[in-house]
């Protein structure tokens, strides 16, 4: 496919809540959660920044907004400054928080960890969180084992190092020291997508890019028995 990836796709098309459930699960799943102005807030992975959005407007929460790509970065900035959110916007890895231990509140991760190396993330994420600081995770879930070769087509389409069971998630957390563990599985389905779609189109992007989109939902339908996703929320006690 020429290098292209399937985050270049999602970073040309500027998709936002490029996540399982969209900004409704998102807003959803924030509402039971204790955010005040007072929270210190890190969207991981922030994409085009419209869950960071949210909490800046919905909760005044200070939020800072992680991203590695720098075409997200501009679709975010941009977002960020039409709307006049005074959010913090860091180029950056979440294998390497560029932040001090014990600095925020709450963590969101919505489909990052799933794509990056997770015990190292997962150790980088709880050394950043304040005591009773809670991490708020959407990610890439399989209901069972796969085959090898199964495994390999999807590790391959998605560059994944691994993929993981709900027990691997829980036992990767606890090792790491996280307690109040809760893997929830929602009703819909990864193949009911986004309900509320959302594009920032870069003014030129590769024809290929459609082919890659064509191959997520492949892989989606192919696998849409298997291939889900769990909201993870858990606590640095
Ligand atoms: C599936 S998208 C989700 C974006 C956003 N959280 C959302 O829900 O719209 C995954 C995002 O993680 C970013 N990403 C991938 N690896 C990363 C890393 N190591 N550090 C920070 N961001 C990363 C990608 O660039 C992409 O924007």
């Amino acid at each position: 496919m020429g290098g292209l990836t399937y985050f270049d796709f999602l970073a040309k098309f500027g998709v936002g809540g490029a996540h399982p459930g969209g900004i409704l699960l998102t807003k959803e799943i924030l509402s039971s959660e204790n955010l005040t102005s007072m929270s210190n807030v890190l969207d991981a992975g922030c994409g085009t920044g419209q869950t960071a959005a949210y909490l800046n407007q919905q909760f005044q929460a200070n939020v800072t907004g992680l991203e590695i790509n720098p075409i997200m970065i501009k679709k975010a900035k941009r977002r960020f400054q039409a709307q006049k959110l005074p959010i913090k916007l860091i180029e950056g890895s979440i294998e390497s928080i560029p932040f001090p231990d014990q600095t925020f509140d709450f963590i969101l991760s919505e489909s990052v960890l799933a794509f990056v190396d997770k015990p190292k993330a997962l150790r980088e994420f709880f050394r950043v969180l304040k005591k009773g600081g809670r991490l708020i995770a959407n990610e890439m879930t399989i209901n069972k084992r796969l085959t090898l070769k199964e495994e390999h087509e999807i590790k391959k389409f998605y560059a994944l190092d691994s993929l993981l069971v709900e027990e691997d998630w829980r036992n990767l957390l606890e090792d790491i020291g996280f307690q109040r563990i809760q893997l929830k599985k929602e009703k819909q389905a990864l193949s009911n997508g986004n309900h509320i779609p959302e594009f920032q189109f870069s003014n030129n992007f590769e024809p290929k890019l459609f082919e890659i989109f064509n191959q997520h939902a492949s892989i989606i339908l192919k696998y849409q028995d298997t291939l889900s996703y769990r909201v993870i929320t858990c606590t640095k006690m």
